[in-house]
């Protein structure tokens, strides 16, 4: 666990293995013979250009890591966030275990400065052998003025970067380490420790609920399924409101019957980041313990093409009475969504937001670098797209219109779980809303984001945990006026 602290003193009596000084673009650094690295070019202070200084004259640090932050003008939360983690994960490589950051600014950025540190130090490869992977051992930041409130500040930094930190871990785990079972256990075990109530709905019981989308996608598979279920309840709630986080859990998604092709097919072991990123949300809610009550719904199963799998043309019966004709097997994730929030409805939410790997079309639409983002409400929506912008989770609005409904027609139920061709994030939206019918909801398509293919500066391969902070923040604004 990373130690976190702060020294208040003037920077050239800071004592650290390496203390981090931002550089911005165009601005004047005379300081450590900088000025002259800036006249001969080889300090631009451009995004993420780090320059290391060993024992610069009349410092106590023992480094300075001069950090480019780019235009002073463009310099928010989130490039500071990234600036950290990067300079994090640089110093590390270098076995630099006590690191300091001249901090500019107060409470907010200490708060991400201390998100990006934690998240820079999550590495994706546990289960080397031999693995003695050096971590930072202590992270402090050294105010520039009289900033307030950066203890507490930098606990929420700390509690915000553990909690995407264990959505990651859950999501890197091998399918054969995280059956649906798996994750029950490892939802219980997290409740347990922070003081949630827990409850786990096994197969006998989403039978008696009607689950036949549910249950039609776990048939397939040895594994049995799991709907996990995690509460919060403040002490003092504001409002009735009673959001619900709903969270796909697919441990691996092979497609079924409608077998994906084997390149990449391995990637599908992150198929549950919507559901480990809800339950990593919940861990922060415990901890920093908001007005409005929030209850996680996390569907687990893993959809095999087992002898007893479903079959294209089968027609299952969800828990809210529609009937689905299963075209393909492969859009697994709305037919267990679909159970889980009419669940999520039947308990009393009025609020839901799901978050979901759910198409391939969505990285289509939007790459890399954006959730997509549907709303059935106006003013939902627009309190997710603000905590979103808090945190630095980038999400991009995408049309949820009754037109559209126009490709989800079946012959022979009242819905196929697919679309034609066009526009398949939506159809799956489209697909999804049909089961939030008039509870205000929010679907995030994560299929594009959840995972990342390769390193970046700031951040390992592998899985992100968005929309962790987005969910903790919109749980702290609330759902209502
Ligand atoms: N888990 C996948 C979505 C996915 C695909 C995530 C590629 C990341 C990368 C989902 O269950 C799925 O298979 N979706 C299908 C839907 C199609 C059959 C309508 C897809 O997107 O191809
Ligand atoms: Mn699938
Ligand atoms: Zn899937």
């Amino acid at each position: 666990m990373m130690q976190l602290t702060i020294q208040r003193k003037p920077l050239d009596r800071v004592e650290a293995d390496a203390l981090i000084i931002p550089v911005f673009e165009g601005r004047k650094e005379e300081r450590f013979g900088a000025g002259e690295l800036i006249e001969t070019g080889e300090i631009t202070g451009k995004p993420l250009e780090f320059t290391l200084l060993h024992h610069p004259a009349g410092m106590a640090a023992k480094r300075v890591l001069l950090a480019g932050a780019g235009k002073a003008g463009k310099f928010d939360t989130a490039e500071l966030r990234k600036l950290v983690g990067a300079a994090v994960r640089y110093l590390k490589a270098r076995s630099v275990k006590r690191i300091v950051l001249a901090l500019e600014g107060g409470a907010e950025e200490a708060c991400a400065a201390v998100e990006g540190a934690i998240l820079g130090g999550f590495e994706p490869d546990r289960l080397k052998t031999g693995n003695d992977k050096k971590n930072v051992e202590a992270f402090a930041v050294a105010p520039a003025g009289k900033a307030n409130g950066l203890e507490e500040a930098m606990e929420r930094g700390r509690i915000m970067g553990e909690a995407q930190n264990f959505a990651r871990e859950l999501a890197n785990e091998p399918a054969n380490r995280m059956t649906p079972m798996k994750m029950a256990q490892a939802a219980r075990q997290m409740a347990g420790e922070l003081g949630l109530e827990c409850e786990v709905l096994e197969q006998a019981e989403m039978e008696k609920l009607g689950m036949g989308a549910l249950l039609g996608v776990a048939q397939g598979s040895a594994e049995p399924p799991a709907l996990i279920v995690i509460r919060y309840k403040p002490v003092e709630a504001k409002g009735n409101a009673h959001l619900g986080l709903v969270g796909k859990g697919v441990t691996f998604d092979s497609g079924g019957i409608s077998i994906k092709p084997s390149e990449g097919m391995e990637k599908m072991k992150y198929d549950m980041s919507g559901g480990a990123a809800m339950m990593g949300a919940m861990r922060a809610i415990a901890q920093l313990k908001p007005a409005t009550r929030v209850t996680a719904f996390v569907p687990c199963v893993e959809n095999m093409p087992g002898a007893r799998a479903q079959r294209p043309g089968d027609i299952v019966t969800a828990m809210s009475g529609k009937t689905v004709e299963v075209i393909n097997t492969d859009a697994e994730g709305r037919l267990i969504l679909a159970d889980a929030m009419a669940y999520a409805r039947k308990q009393g939410c009025t609020h839901l937001v799901d978050a979901a790997t759910l198409t391939g079309a969505i990285v289509v639409a939007l790459g890399h670098y954006n959730v997509g983002l549907f709303a059935s409400d106006d003013g939902l929506r627009d309190r997710v797209l603000a905590a979103a912008k808090a945190e630095g989770e980038r999400m991009w609005p995408m049309p949820l219109e009754e037109d559209y409904k126009e490709y989800l027609k079946s012959a022979f139920a009242d819905i196929p779980n697919v679309g034609g061709r066009w526009g398949g994030a939506i159809t799956a939206a489209m697909f999804l809303k049909e089961f939030a019918e008039d509870t205000p909801w929010v679907h995030l398509d994560i299929a594009g984001t959840a995972w990342l293919d390769d390193a970046k500066p700031f951040m390992a391969k592998g899985p992100t945990g968005v929309p962790v902070r987005t969910m903790v923040r919109l749980a702290e604004m609330g759902v209502e006026e």
